[in-house]
C-alpha cells in the first residue's frame, strides 16, 4: 500500500499565523503536525509515501524529511497548485499509486488511541474496496458524516448535513484500492469549485465496497483548525506526554518499533537534535531498545 500526505490548503482560520507558515509545520506539542498523519501512515505499514503541498511550503517539507531514507521510508513531493479540493490529491498522485492501494492522510488531523496499529493494519491488510474511520462527534454538522449498518458497512454519507443521521464524523485517515484513482479522474467539481472526497466516498458506497470503521471512546482526534483547536491539540499531547513521559507521533520512535531503522540509525537521529528533549527521547529510546548503543 502506498502512502498520500496531503498538506496544502490555505489554513484561513488560522490566518495570520499560516499567512507565511503552513498550518502541517505549526508545532503541536514538541513537533510540526505534519509528524502525526505521519506517523499514522508508519504504523499501518505503509513506507512510500507522497507529500504534497503548495509550492511555497513544499521545499519547507522536503528539508524537513528529505527521501527519509534516514527514517527507512521512501518519500516524494509534489505540487497542488491551489486548494481544489482533497480529491485532487488521487490525480496528482496518481504515478505514484501506480497499481497499488493507497492511504491518504490530511496533514493536520491528530489522531491517538491504544490498540491504533493493530486497527491499521489489519485494516489495510483486509482492505476490499474503501475505508473510512468514523469518530464520534458532538457537532457532527461541521464535518462529512458517515452512517454504517451492523456489519460496518457505509449505508449513508452526507457533507455538513443540517439533520445528521449520525454523530460519526468521517476523519482525514481514509484507505481506497486501486480504483480510486479513476473514480477520482471522473470527479466533476462540486458547487464549491473542489473536487470532493465525498463524492469519491459516496461512489464507493453505492457500489456496496465502503466499510466505516469506528474509532470510538477510546480514541482522541483532535481538531487543529482554529486558534483554540490547536492550543487544545497542543496541550491535550503535552499532558499526555508528561503524564505517561512517552512521546506521541515521534517519527523515529515509530520507525524503530516498526523495524523500518535499527537501534544506532534510532539513537544517531536523536544525537542529531539533542539540544531538544524530543532528541534526547530518541536517543533513551533507542539505548532502551539494545541495552546499550
Ligand atoms: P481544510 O481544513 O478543509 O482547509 P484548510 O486547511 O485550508 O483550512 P481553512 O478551512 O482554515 O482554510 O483542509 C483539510 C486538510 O486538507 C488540510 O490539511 C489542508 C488539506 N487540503 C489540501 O491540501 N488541499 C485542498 O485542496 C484542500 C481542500 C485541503
Amino acid at each position: 500500500m502506498k502512502g498520500i500526505i496531503l498538506a496544502g490548503g490555505t489554513g484561513s482560520r488560522l490566518h495570520p499565523t499560516t499567512l507565511a507558515v503552513s498550518k502541517q509545520l505549526l508545532p503541536v506539542g514538541d513537533k510540526p503536525m505534519i509528524y502525526y498523519p505521519l506517523s499514522v501512515l508508519m504504523l499501518a505499514g505503509v513506507t512510500d509515501i507522497l507529500i504534497i503541498s503548495t509550492p511555497h511550503e513544499l521545499p519547507r517539507m522536503r528539508r524537513l524529511f528529505g527521501d527519509g531514507a534516514q527514517l527507512g521510508l521512501r518519500l516524494a513531493y509534489a505540487e497542488q497548485e491551489k486548494p481544489r479540493g482533497i480529491a485532487e490529491a488521487f490525480l496528482i498522485g496518481a504515478d505514484h499509486v501506480g497499481s497499488d492501494a493507497v492511504a491518504l492522510a490530511l496533514g493536520d488531523n491528530i489522531f491517538h488511541g491504544s490498540s491504533f496499529q493493530g486497527v491499521l493494519r489489519k485494516e489495510a491488510e483486509e482492505l476490499d474496496g474503501c475505508v473510512l474511520f468514523g469518530y464520534p462527534v458532538k457537532d457532527p454538522q461541521r464535518y462529512g458524516v458517515g452512517e454504517a449498518n451492523a456489519s460496518g458497512r457505509l449505508v449513508s454519507i452526507e457533507e455538513k448535513p443540517v439533520r445528521p443521521r449520525s454523530n460519526r464524523a468521517i476523519t482525514g485517515l481514509y484507505f481506497y484500492d486501486n480504483e480510486v484513482v479513476d473514480i477520482a479522474r471522473r470527479l466533476r467539481p462540486s458547487a464549491r469549485g473542489e473536487l470532493e472526497i465525498t463524492d469519491i466516498n459516496r461512489t464507493y458506497m453505492e457500489r456496496g465496497r465502503a466499510r466505516l470503521v469506528d474509532l470510538g471512546r477510546g480514541f482522541a482526534w483532535l481538531d487543529t483548525g482554529t486558534p483554540e483547536s490547536l492550543l487544545q491539540a497542543s496541550q491535550y499531547v503535552s499532558a499526555l506526554e508528561e503524564r505517561q513521559g512517552i512521546r506521541i507521533a515521534c517519527i523515529e520512535e515509530v520507525a524503530l518499533r516498526m523495524g523500518f531503522i535499527n537501534a544506532q540509525a534510532c539513537y544517531e537521529l536523536g544525537a542529531r537534535l539533542s539540544g531538544s528533549g524530543y532528541g534526547q527521547y530518541v536517543m533513551a529510546i533507542a539505548e532502551e531498545c539494545t541495552g546499550r548503543v
